[in-house]
C-alpha cells in the first residue's frame, strides 16, 4: 500500500470509501503532510497552493469528528469571498455525503440575514462564511459558538490583505479556547505568523514548496530599459501572441487601472480585476473572462488569489513579482492539465536582483531578450469571440441553463454551437454567446418567455 493511501489515515472506513467514488486516487502532498496531524488534533498552519487539496484536510478533519445527533455548530470556516464560501461547503458536502444529516450552512453577505438566521435556529453542524456576516450574526446574536471545536481560517493570506484583520480576531475570540485551530493559506507573509502566535497552540507548520516548472511552462524574459515601455511591451506581445485568454500581473491596484485603461483605448478587450470591486462586479468579470467574452484580464495578485482560472494561453508579468513563490503561482495559471504555457515577464535593469533570485530558484539561467518589433503595433487589434448577455432571473425564479438554451434555440436563426458558457446564479444568469448573434439573442429573450414568465435581458 502506498504511503499517500487514504486507508493508511485513522479515518473513518465511510469516508474513505466515499474518496474513492469521488475519484480521489491518492493524497496529494499536502494532504498527506497534513492529515496526520489534523487527525491527531493538533493545530495546523498548512501552506500549498491553489488547487492542491487543501479543502479535504480541513474537510475531513472535521467531518471525521462530527457528531451528527448533536444540532450545534460544532465546526466553523472563514473564507474571505462568498464565491470561495460556496466551493468550500459544496466540496465538504461531498466530503460528507456517506453520513446523514449533515447540515452545513453558508453564511455570507449579499442575502438577508433573516432566512439564515433561522437556519441557524434550526440547527447547522458545519458554517461557513464571510468575516462581515459572520460579525452580523454574532452581534445579532443569531449564531451560537459556545461548542464549536474546530475553527478554520481559509485563505488567511488573503483575509488578511482584504482588511478582515479586526473581524477576525473579534470572531476567534467568541470560539472556546479549548478547540482545534487549522490556518490555510496560499502565501505566508509575517502577519499571518503574529495571527497565529495568538490564536493556535503549538501549531504544527506544513508546507509544500511550489514545484519548479522547468519543463512545461515556456518563459520568455523582455528587457526594457525605461519604466514608460512596460505599456507598449504588454501590446507587443499581445499582438504577438494573440491570445483568447491571457491574465497580466501588476504589482499595484493603480497600475491594473492604468494599463486596463491603456489597453481598452488601444482597442483590445480587457477587464480589471482589484479588491476595489464589490462582489457584484467581481463575479460579472470572472463570468465574462471565462466565458470568452473577454480575451485579457489585468489582475493584482491578492484579487488572482484564490481564482481557479483554466486553460490560459498566455501569463504576462507586467512587473516581476518580489517572491520567486509568487512568480511560479502566478504562472503556473497557464499550462495546466498537460498542456504547454507560456509566460512572459517584462524586466528592468533595476529589477535585476529579483531576475537572480528567481533564476535561482528555478535553477535555470535567466537571459532578457528584446522587444518584439514595434511595426508589430500597426496590427489591427483582436475581439473576443463572444459577448456576455445578462439575465434578470436565476435559480430563485427556477431558470435553468436548459430553459435558456431552449429559448435561445427555438427559432431557426441560432444554432446551439453559437451559445457558449450558460451560468446562472441566484437571481441572475449569463450567457455567453457569438457576437455575430447577439441582436438577435437580446431579442429572443426579451420578446419570449422562459418558465411562463418575461426576462429582461441585456449585454453586459
Ligand atoms: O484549497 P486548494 O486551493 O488547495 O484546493 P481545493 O480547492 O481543495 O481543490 C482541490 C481539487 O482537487 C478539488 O476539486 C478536489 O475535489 C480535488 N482533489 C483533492 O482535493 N484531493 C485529492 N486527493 C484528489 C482530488
Ligand atoms: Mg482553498
Amino acid at each position: 500500500m502506498s504511503h499517500t493511501a487514504f486507508s493508511t489515515l485513522n479515518l473513518q472506513q465511510e469516508l474513505i470509501a466515499n474518496l474513492a467514488d469521488l475519484g480521489f486516487e491518492g493524497m496529494t502532498p499536502i494532504q498527506a503532510e497534513a492529515l496526520p496531524h489534523v487527525l491527531d488534533g493538533k493545530d495546523v498552519i498548512a501552506q500549498a497552493k491553489t488547487g492542491s487539496g487543501k479543502t479535504a484536510v480541513f474537510g475531513l478533519g472535521i467531518l471525521q469528528k462530527l457528531e451528527p445527533k448533536n444540532f450545534a455548530v460544532q465546526s466553523m470556516v472563514m473564507c474571505p469571498t462568498r464565491e470561495l464560501a460556496e466551493q468550500v461547503a459544496e466540496e465538504i458536502r461531498r466530503l460528507a455525503r456517506p453520513i446523514a444529516n449533515v447540515k452545513i450552512l453558508t453564511l455570507c453577505g449579499g442575502t438577508p440575514l433573516r432566512p439564515q438566521a433561522d437556519s441557524l435556529k434550526y440547527g447547522a453542524h458545519i458554517v461557513v462564511g464571510t468575516p462581515g456576516r459572520i460579525m452580523d450574526h454574532l452581534e445579532k446574536q443569531t449564531l451560537e459558538l459556545d461548542q464549536v471545536s474546530t475553527l478554520v481560517l481559509d485563505e488567511a493570506d488573503r483575509m488578511l490583505d482584504m482588511g478582515f484583520e479586526d473581524a477576525m480576531e473579534a470572531i476567534v475570540a467568541e470560539v472556546p479556547r479549548a478547540r482545534q485551530t487549522m490556518l490555510f493559506s496560499a502565501t505566508y507573509p509575517k502577519e499571518i505568523q503574529s495571527m497565529a502566535d495568538h490564536i493556535m497552540v503549538e501549531p504544527v507548520t506544513v508546507k509544500i514548496k511550489e514545484q519548479h516548472t522547468g519543463s512545461t511552462i515556456a518563459q520568455d524574459f523582455y528587457r526594457i530599459s525605461d519604466e514608460c515601455e512596460r505599456d507598449v511591451a504588454v501590446r507587443l506581445l499581445l499582438l504577438k501572441h494573440r491570445p483568447d485568454s491571457a491574465v497580466i500581473f501588476c504589482n499595484t491596484k493603480r497600475h491594473v487601472k492604468d494599463l486596463t485603461q491603456y489597453l481598452k483605448s488601444n482597442g483590445f478587450s480587457v477587464l480589471a480585476l482589484h479588491g476595489d470591486l464589490d462582489q457584484k462586479e467581481r463575479d460579472q468579470a470572472l463570468v465574462r473572462f471565462t466565458n470568452n467574452s473577454v480575451t485579457v484580464m489585468v489582475a493584482t495578485d491578492v484579487a488572482a488569489r484564490g481564482l481557479d482560472i483554466d486553460a490560459l494561453d498566455l501569463v504576462i508579468n507586467y512587473h516581476i513579482a518580489s517572491d520567486p513563490e509568487i512568480h511560479v503561482h502566478r504562472i503556473g495559471r497557464t499550462g495546466r492539465a498537460g498542456n504547454k504555457g507560456h509566460a512572459c515577464s517584462i524586466v528592468i535593469g533595476k529589477e535585476k536582483h529579483k531576475v537572480n533570485r528567481l533564476a535561482e530558484y528555478l535553477e535555470q539561467d535567466i537571459e532578457p531578450i528584446a522587444l518584439p518589433d514595434t511595426k508589430l503595433l500597426k496590427e489591427p487589434t483582436y475581439k473576443a469571440p463572444m459577448s456576455t448577455i445578462q439575465i434578470d432571473g436565476g435559480k430563485k425564479q427556477k431558470l435553468r441553463p436548459g430553459d435558456i438554451l431552449g429559448a435561445l434555440t427555438a427559432d431557426y436563426r441560432i444554432e446551439g454551437s453559437d451559445v457558449g458558457k450558460i451560468q446562472v446564479a441566484n437571481s441572475w444568469a449569463y450567457v455567453a454567446v457569438k457576437n455575430d448573434i447577439l441582436e438577435p439573442a437580446l431579442q429572443l429573450l426579451n420578446n419570449g418567455k422562459m418558465k411562463g414568465k418575461k426576462f429582461r435581458a441585456r449585454k453586459i
